[in-house]
Protein backbone atom coordinates (compact mmCIF):
# COMPACT_ATOMS: atom_id res chain seq x y z
CA UNK A 1 0.00 0.00 0.00
CA UNK A 2 1.20 3.23 -0.69
CA UNK A 3 0.23 6.98 0.32
CA UNK A 4 1.06 9.67 -1.93
CA UNK A 5 1.70 13.35 0.04
CA UNK A 6 1.55 16.72 -1.78
CA UNK A 7 3.99 19.18 -0.81
CA UNK A 8 1.88 22.83 -1.96
CA UNK A 9 4.94 24.77 -0.60
CA UNK A 10 7.53 26.37 -3.34
CA UNK A 11 10.16 25.07 -0.96
CA UNK A 12 10.61 21.68 -1.53
CA UNK A 13 12.14 21.05 1.82
CA UNK A 14 11.10 23.71 3.91
CA UNK A 15 8.36 23.67 6.78
CA UNK A 16 5.71 21.48 4.90
CA UNK A 17 7.91 19.04 3.90
CA UNK A 18 9.33 18.67 7.46
CA UNK A 19 5.74 18.22 8.29
CA UNK A 20 5.32 15.63 5.81
CA UNK A 21 8.40 13.85 6.23
CA UNK A 22 7.18 12.80 9.90
CA UNK A 23 4.40 11.32 8.74
CA UNK A 24 5.79 9.71 5.44
CA UNK A 25 8.14 8.03 8.22
CA UNK A 26 5.48 7.13 10.52
CA UNK A 27 3.76 5.60 7.59
CA UNK A 28 6.72 3.32 6.53
CA UNK A 29 7.06 2.53 9.93
CA UNK A 30 4.01 0.67 9.68
CA UNK A 31 5.31 -1.02 6.62
CA UNK A 32 3.59 1.90 4.35
CA UNK A 33 4.90 3.20 0.74
CA UNK A 34 5.39 7.21 1.06
CA UNK A 35 5.67 8.99 -2.29
CA UNK A 36 6.32 13.32 -1.30
CA UNK A 37 5.43 14.95 -4.38
CA UNK A 38 6.60 18.45 -4.58
CA UNK A 39 4.49 20.95 -6.68
CA UNK A 40 7.69 23.14 -7.42
CA UNK A 41 7.49 27.04 -8.16
CA UNK A 42 6.59 27.09 -11.99
CA UNK A 43 3.09 28.57 -12.55
CA UNK A 44 0.10 26.92 -12.17
CA UNK A 45 -3.12 27.64 -14.41
CA UNK A 46 -6.34 27.65 -12.74
CA UNK A 47 -9.04 25.74 -13.21
CA UNK A 48 -10.94 27.49 -16.42
CA UNK A 49 -14.00 25.36 -15.99
CA UNK A 50 -14.49 24.42 -19.49
CA UNK A 51 -15.57 20.75 -18.64
CA UNK A 52 -13.82 19.07 -20.63
CA UNK A 53 -12.29 16.96 -17.59
CA UNK A 54 -15.85 15.52 -17.56
CA UNK A 55 -15.26 13.44 -20.55
CA UNK A 56 -11.66 13.00 -20.98
CA UNK A 57 -10.75 12.14 -16.75
CA UNK A 58 -7.85 14.69 -17.47
CA UNK A 59 -7.35 18.59 -17.41
CA UNK A 60 -7.01 20.13 -21.25
CA UNK A 61 -3.83 21.79 -19.80
CA UNK A 62 -0.85 19.98 -20.30
CA UNK A 63 1.98 21.76 -19.58
CA UNK A 64 2.28 21.94 -16.26
CA UNK A 65 1.92 18.48 -13.31
CA UNK A 66 -1.38 18.69 -12.65
CA UNK A 67 -2.02 15.65 -14.93
CA UNK A 68 0.60 13.62 -13.32
CA UNK A 69 -0.62 14.00 -9.81
CA UNK A 70 -4.17 12.84 -11.24
CA UNK A 71 -2.55 9.69 -11.93
CA UNK A 72 -0.01 9.26 -8.97
CA UNK A 73 -3.21 10.07 -6.49
CA UNK A 74 -5.34 7.62 -8.62
CA UNK A 75 -2.80 5.16 -7.86
CA UNK A 76 -2.33 5.93 -4.42
CA UNK A 77 -4.07 4.69 -1.58
CA UNK A 78 -4.53 7.14 0.29
CA UNK A 79 -3.61 11.18 -0.29
CA UNK A 80 -2.64 13.37 2.29
CA UNK A 81 -2.18 17.22 1.08
CA UNK A 82 0.20 19.72 3.09
CA UNK A 83 0.57 23.59 2.28
CA UNK A 84 1.81 26.45 4.02
CA UNK A 85 -0.64 28.69 5.18
CA UNK A 86 -0.51 31.96 2.81
CA UNK A 87 -2.99 35.31 4.56
CA UNK A 88 -4.75 31.75 6.65
CA UNK A 89 -5.47 30.21 3.36
CA UNK A 90 -3.61 27.49 1.44
CA UNK A 91 -0.95 28.62 -1.16
CA UNK A 92 -2.78 29.57 -4.30
CA UNK A 93 -1.00 27.98 -6.69
CA UNK A 94 -1.89 24.36 -4.67
CA UNK A 95 -5.40 25.63 -4.50
CA UNK A 96 -5.14 25.92 -8.12
CA UNK A 97 -3.99 22.49 -8.88
CA UNK A 98 -6.11 20.81 -6.38
CA UNK A 99 -9.14 22.73 -8.44
CA UNK A 100 -7.83 20.76 -11.34
CA UNK A 101 -7.16 17.51 -9.95
CA UNK A 102 -10.78 17.47 -8.38
CA UNK A 103 -12.57 19.15 -10.49
CA UNK A 104 -15.06 16.56 -12.47
CA UNK A 105 -11.86 13.64 -11.75
CA UNK A 106 -12.77 13.32 -7.78
CA UNK A 107 -14.30 9.78 -8.44
CA UNK A 108 -10.95 9.06 -9.14
CA UNK A 109 -10.28 9.49 -5.83
CA UNK A 110 -12.89 7.73 -3.91
CA UNK A 111 -13.05 5.90 -0.51
CA UNK A 112 -9.18 6.85 -0.01
CA UNK A 113 -8.20 7.83 2.96
CA UNK A 114 -6.88 11.62 3.06
CA UNK A 115 -6.21 14.07 5.33
CA UNK A 116 -4.52 17.75 5.13
CA UNK A 117 -1.87 19.00 7.14
CA UNK A 118 -0.71 23.27 7.17
CA UNK A 119 2.15 24.67 8.58
CA UNK A 120 2.37 28.58 9.57
CA UNK A 121 4.57 31.00 11.16
CA UNK A 122 1.95 31.96 13.19
CA UNK A 123 -1.61 32.50 12.48
CA UNK A 124 -4.40 31.30 9.82
CA UNK A 125 -3.93 27.27 10.22
CA UNK A 126 -7.54 26.22 11.12
CA UNK A 127 -9.09 28.36 7.97
CA UNK A 128 -6.14 26.85 5.65
CA UNK A 129 -6.79 23.31 7.32
CA UNK A 130 -10.89 23.91 6.72
CA UNK A 131 -10.35 24.49 3.05
CA UNK A 132 -8.29 22.07 2.25
CA UNK A 133 -10.86 19.31 3.83
CA UNK A 134 -13.17 20.35 2.11
CA UNK A 135 -11.19 18.81 -0.96
CA UNK A 136 -11.82 15.91 0.66
CA UNK A 137 -15.82 15.90 1.74
CA UNK A 138 -17.37 16.72 -1.39
CA UNK A 139 -15.44 13.14 -2.88
CA UNK A 140 -16.10 10.44 -0.77
CA UNK A 141 -13.20 10.16 0.60
CA UNK A 142 -12.45 9.20 4.66
CA UNK A 143 -10.91 11.78 6.72
CA UNK A 144 -7.98 10.53 8.87
CA UNK A 145 -8.07 12.29 12.10
CA UNK A 146 -4.72 12.72 14.17
CA UNK A 147 -4.43 14.09 18.26
CA UNK A 148 -5.12 17.63 17.49
CA UNK A 149 -5.62 19.66 13.91
CA UNK A 150 -2.65 19.17 11.56
CA UNK A 151 -0.59 22.19 11.54
CA UNK A 152 3.08 23.00 12.64
CA UNK A 153 4.36 26.00 13.45
CA UNK A 154 7.78 27.49 12.25
CA UNK A 155 9.39 29.77 9.25
CA UNK A 156 12.32 27.53 8.84
CA UNK A 157 12.51 24.22 9.21
CA UNK A 158 14.82 24.16 12.07
CA UNK A 159 11.92 26.15 14.30
CA UNK A 160 9.45 22.89 12.87
CA UNK A 161 11.54 20.26 14.29
CA UNK A 162 10.95 22.52 17.91
CA UNK A 163 7.88 21.91 17.64
CA UNK A 164 7.18 18.80 19.67
CA UNK A 165 3.50 18.65 19.68
CA UNK A 166 3.35 19.79 15.96
CA UNK A 167 5.67 16.92 14.90
CA UNK A 168 4.13 14.26 17.23
CA UNK A 169 0.52 15.64 15.46
CA UNK A 170 1.70 14.55 12.69
CA UNK A 171 3.35 10.87 13.58
CA UNK A 172 -0.42 9.84 15.16
CA UNK A 173 -1.63 11.09 11.74
CA UNK A 174 0.77 9.27 9.58
CA UNK A 175 0.08 5.69 12.60
CA UNK A 176 -3.81 6.28 12.01
CA UNK A 177 -3.69 6.24 7.91
CA UNK A 178 -2.24 3.33 8.26
CA UNK A 179 -4.23 1.64 10.86
CA UNK A 180 -7.18 2.60 8.81
CA UNK A 181 -5.51 1.47 5.37
CA UNK A 182 -4.62 -1.45 6.78
CA UNK A 183 -8.63 -1.90 8.30
CA UNK A 184 -9.83 -1.25 4.56
CA UNK A 185 -7.19 -3.66 3.16
CA UNK A 186 -7.79 -6.67 5.56
CA UNK A 187 -12.23 -5.98 5.06
CA UNK A 188 -11.93 -6.03 1.17
CA UNK A 189 -13.56 -9.16 0.79
CA UNK A 190 -16.33 -8.81 3.73
CA UNK A 191 -17.28 -4.88 3.31
CA UNK A 192 -18.59 -4.03 0.22
CA UNK A 193 -18.58 -0.51 -1.03
CA UNK A 194 -21.59 1.62 -0.47
CA UNK A 195 -23.94 1.31 -3.24
CA UNK A 196 -23.98 4.78 -5.19
CA UNK A 197 -27.16 6.87 -5.84
CA UNK A 198 -27.05 8.49 -8.99
CA UNK A 199 -26.33 11.91 -7.88
CA UNK A 200 -28.60 14.80 -7.88
CA UNK A 201 -27.42 18.54 -8.71
CA UNK A 202 -29.99 21.03 -8.14
CA UNK A 203 -27.91 24.02 -8.29
CA UNK A 204 -31.02 25.95 -5.98
CA UNK A 205 -33.28 26.73 -8.75
CA UNK A 206 -35.57 23.94 -8.88
C1 LIG B 1 2.71 35.02 0.83
C2 LIG B 1 2.89 34.48 2.23
C3 LIG B 1 1.85 34.60 3.13
C4 LIG B 1 1.98 34.08 4.42
N1 LIG B 1 0.90 34.17 5.27
C5 LIG B 1 1.00 33.63 6.50
C6 LIG B 1 -0.13 33.67 7.39
O1 LIG B 1 -1.23 34.11 7.07
N2 LIG B 1 0.04 33.16 8.64
C7 LIG B 1 1.24 32.64 9.06
O2 LIG B 1 1.33 32.21 10.19
N3 LIG B 1 2.30 32.55 8.22
C8 LIG B 1 2.21 33.03 6.96
N4 LIG B 1 3.27 32.93 6.10
C9 LIG B 1 4.46 32.16 6.53
C10 LIG B 1 4.41 30.70 6.06
O3 LIG B 1 3.14 30.14 6.18
C11 LIG B 1 5.35 29.82 6.91
O4 LIG B 1 6.63 30.34 6.90
C12 LIG B 1 5.36 28.38 6.42
O5 LIG B 1 5.76 27.55 7.49
C13 LIG B 1 6.31 28.17 5.25
O6 LIG B 1 6.27 26.83 4.81
P1 LIG B 1 7.25 26.27 3.68
O7 LIG B 1 8.66 26.38 4.22
O8 LIG B 1 6.86 24.86 3.47
O9 LIG B 1 7.03 27.11 2.46
C14 LIG B 1 3.18 33.44 4.82
C15 LIG B 1 4.25 33.34 3.89
C16 LIG B 1 4.10 33.85 2.63
C17 LIG B 1 5.24 33.70 1.64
Amino acid sequence: MKVLLINGSPHKEGCTYTALNEIANSLNNEGIETNIFHIGNKPIQGCIACNACRSTGYCVFKDDLVNECIDLASQADGIIIGSPVYYAGPNGSLCALLDRMFYGKSYKYTYKPSAAIVSCRRGGASSSFDILNKYFTISNMPIVSSQYWNSVHGNTPEEVKQDKEGLQTMRTLGKNMAWLLKCIDNSKDIVPYPEKEQQIATNFIR
